[in-house]
């Protein structure tokens, strides 16, 4: 059983977080932390400190705190700690009135207008362009006998669905394409690289949202000002912001579940034979959970975006102060053992598993059905078109992302008998 009163008497010292050996098996780290220290204070690559939650039941509830704020202004030391918190280039580029950032009243404003835009519908609508999309990025790796999985694959799958669905004309995407593998290259490094890259988005957005005004499509961008038009108000800055964060949000999170996921798979054949039985057999049910399955194993978003405490509160008998940030480790929380039977197995037909890989509360994921939609069909396409699909390196070898919020592989080498 959990004793919340381990947290002052840690049996040894506490294991070194945000190392390399940390970003490639942090999972040891956090039972100990779970066990130990499951609201840990400690001091992130940054400089910032900040409580780290660790346990399942805490997580759950810290998610849907609403004393726990998602606006920077809360934070202690925003005042000289700026630039420290958030997405590199946000401030800079005027992006800040997003989702993420935001609490109530605002939130459930935008929060409206956008899933208004971004229904289930919609996103179903979509499945036959992901299809043709992930069709598309295998037939020019297929006949080669080996790829790399992030740069061929994983990468450009979500830039692409997401420009579409916003309404980014094709001959605009490979620009984002460049945007975003430089965030994605230095999303835990320098800062400079990635702050240009998110201003020219926005200064991109900004236009196109213009232009849209004028001339109203099918597309994402369209649907917020037709929604905004109708009676709530959407400003422009807001707009941008909301196309920035969907982008954002829907982007680095995806490749990761793909390339997390397909490494997982490769790691555990019995599961993967599984999921290509049942597959062949036209049997889609082991794919819908297996996708939430990899999601609870070794999801993408390792950490919850930034929480703020707005006032002195307690989680899991440890106090906070008034305007100290909290991070939620659902990474950690996806593996507590008081939560799920056996979480370090893999267990693609795993039922109980209300996982808190797409958060929980208000700021539960909006694209959760787009990332379903884009890992289900990812996964799928791979297994029955490469059928021997392996990795090509030791598992040694390969390098994960050093960065705070996210986890996934930079490279995925396979090999596979070409398609003829
Ligand atoms: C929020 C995970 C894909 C858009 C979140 C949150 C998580 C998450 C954990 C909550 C963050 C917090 O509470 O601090 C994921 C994962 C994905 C994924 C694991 C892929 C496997 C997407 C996609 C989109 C998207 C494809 C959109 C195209 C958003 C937005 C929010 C969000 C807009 C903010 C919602 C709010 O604050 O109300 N996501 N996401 N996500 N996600 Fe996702």
């Amino acid at each position: 059983m959990h004793d919340a009163n381990d947290t002052n008497t840690p049996p040894a010292p506490a294991p070194s977080l945000f190392t390399w050996e940390f970003a490639s098996d942090p999972y040891p780290a956090y039972a100990w932390l779970r066990e130990h220290a499951p609201v840990h204070r400690t001091a992130l690559p940054s400089g910032v400190e900040a409580w780290l939650v660790t346990r399942y039941a805490d997580a759950r509830q810290a998610l849907a705190d609403q004393r726990l704020s998602k606006n920077p202004v809360h934070h202690s030391e925003s005042a000289h700690g700026k630039g420290k918190v958030g997405i590199p280039g946000e401030r800079s580029a005027n992006l800040m009135t997003h989702l993420l950032n935001i609490d109530p009243p605002d939130h459930t404003r935008l929060r409206r207008l956008v899933s208004k835009a971004f229904t289930p519908r919609r996103v179903a609508e979509f499945a036959p362009r992901v299809q043709e999309l992930t069709d598309r990025l295998i037939d020019g790796f297929a006949d080669r006998g080996e790829a790399d999985l992030i740069h061929e694959f994983a990468f450009p799958l979500p830039i692409y669905a997401i420009c579409d669905m916003l309404g980014v004309p094709p001959e605009d995407q490979d620009d984002f394409r460049d945007w975003a593998g430089m965030m994605i290259r230095h999303g835990g490094g320098p800062r400079g690289g990635v702050a240009r890259s998110v201003k020219k988005m926005r200064t991109y957005l900004a236009e196109l949202i213009h232009r849209k005004r004028e001339d109203l499509g099918e597309d994402l961008i369209s649907g917020l000002i037709r929604a905004s038009d109708h009676g709530e108000h959407l400003t422009e800055n807001e707009a941008a912001a909301m196309a920035f964060i969907l982008l954002f949000a829907g982007f680095e999170t995806t490749v990761n579940l793909i390339g997390n996921g397909t490494y997982a798979l490769l790691r555990h054949p019995e599961q993967r034979e599984r999921l290509q039985r049942a597959l062949a057999e036209g049997d889609e049910t082991l794919l819908a959970t297996g996708v939430e399955e990899l999601l609870r194993y070794d999801g993408p978003v390792e950490l919850a975006t930034w929480r703020f405490a707005t006032q002195d509160l307690t989680i899991g008998g440890q106090r906070i102060a008034e305007g100290d940030p909290v991070l939620v480790v659902l990474a950690a929380a996806d593996r507590d053992p008081e939560r799920f039977a056996a979480p370090d197995t893999l267990d693609l037909s795993r039922r109980d598993n209300q996982h808190l890989g797409y958060g929980h509360g208000i700021h539960y994921c909006l694209g959760a059905p787009l990332a379903r939609l884009e890992g289900q069909a990812a996964l799928a396409t791979l297994l029955r078109r490469l059928p021997d699909l392996r990795l090509n390196a030791e598992p040694e070898e390969l390098r994960w992302r050093g960065g705070l919020i996210m986890r996934g592989l930079r490279t995925l080498p396979v090999a596979f008998t070409s398609e003829s």
